[in-house]
């Protein structure tokens, strides 16, 4: 915005952002407008307006026993990181269950560590239920894989012919990764094989991999096959790392009229 002008045509100098006018008896303005100054029983009271606290107000500094000593706040409010209101210190003190550890830097303005962020659950792979169907399709959305066969009855269907074998991995709501056996009395087979990628590398995969292997096993299954898309680096690597090896075979199949 330019520079407002005088009567004379020179340009007006700038307010000073932190020179403190006075509204009224007990009450100022920083030449910003960003801090009131109000006087209240206890002391001068320093309103923040880009700063707010937990509940969205205004961040509160003070009280100060002089005007000196909240003009001092503010200045160390301009500098300094973001200050967390005594109010907000005193909330992260409920929740954490013990006294704030706040360290107070000088003239109020009170720097203090954030409240520490709740554990997410851990995981849980267990056997397919019902309502699984929308957060596992939600995860084959994520990692790209939607085939014939993922509808609601279908799954129930394969989980009611391969008991043990469709195993769902969530966090709390979240479906993050997925297994599916089958075992059709000469071959093994797993499906959907996948995990959210916030989950990967962790061995997840492997686990569900070799649940479903032990069962297979447990059945008289000699042979469990795979089958990876064209152009799936990783989910080649994945299968090589567990000892799968590519067969010299390519795939074919086609679609039944139901
Ligand atoms: C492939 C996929 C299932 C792996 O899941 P994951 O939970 O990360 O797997 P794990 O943590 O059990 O990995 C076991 C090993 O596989 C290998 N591996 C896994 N992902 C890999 C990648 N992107 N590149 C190279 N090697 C990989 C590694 O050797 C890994 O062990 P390490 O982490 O100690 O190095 C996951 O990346 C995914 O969901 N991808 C999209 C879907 C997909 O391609 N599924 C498989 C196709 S059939």
């Amino acid at each position: 915005m330019p520079a407002r002008s005088t009567k004379a045509g020179t340009p007006a100098t700038p307010p000073d952002p932190t020179k403190l006018k006075r509204e009224s008896a007990g009450r100022y303005v920083s030449g910003d407008g960003r801090f009131s100054v109000e006087q209240s029983s206890g002391g001068w009271m320093v309103s923040d307006a880009e700063q707010s606290n937990e509940l969205g107000l205004p961040l509160v500094r003070g009280p100060f026993a002089t005007l000196d000593e909240a003009r001092a706040a503010m200045t160390v409010a301009r500098r300094g990181p973001a200050p967390i209101s005594s109010l907000t210190d005193r909330i992260a003190a409920r929740r954490a269950g013990a006294r704030s550890t706040a360290t107070r830097a000088p003239a109020g303005a009170a720097v203090t560590t954030p409240p520490p962020r709740p554990e997410p659950p851990p995981i849980v792979v267990r056997e397919y239920r019902s309502g699984d169907g929308p957060p596992l399709r939600a995860l084959w959305d994520a990692v790209g894989f939607r085939s014939l066969g993922d509808d609601d009855a279908s799954l129930r269907a394969l989980a009611q012919r391969n008991p043990g074998m469709l195993l769902v991995a969530v966090r709390g709501t979240q479906a993050v990764g997925s297994a599916m056996g089958g075992w059709d009395g000469r071959r093994g087979w797993i499906y959907h094989v996948a995990t959210m990628p916030d989950e990967r590398r962790s061995g997840l995969a492997t686990r569900l991999v070799r649940q479903i292997e032990a069962r297979l096993e447990a059945l008289g299954c000699k042979k469990v096959n795979v089958i990876v898309r064209d152009g799936n680096a990783d989910g080649a690597a994945f299968w090589e790392a567990l000892g799968y090896s590519q067969a010299p075979a390519r795939q074919f199949g086609r679609e039944l009229s139901g």
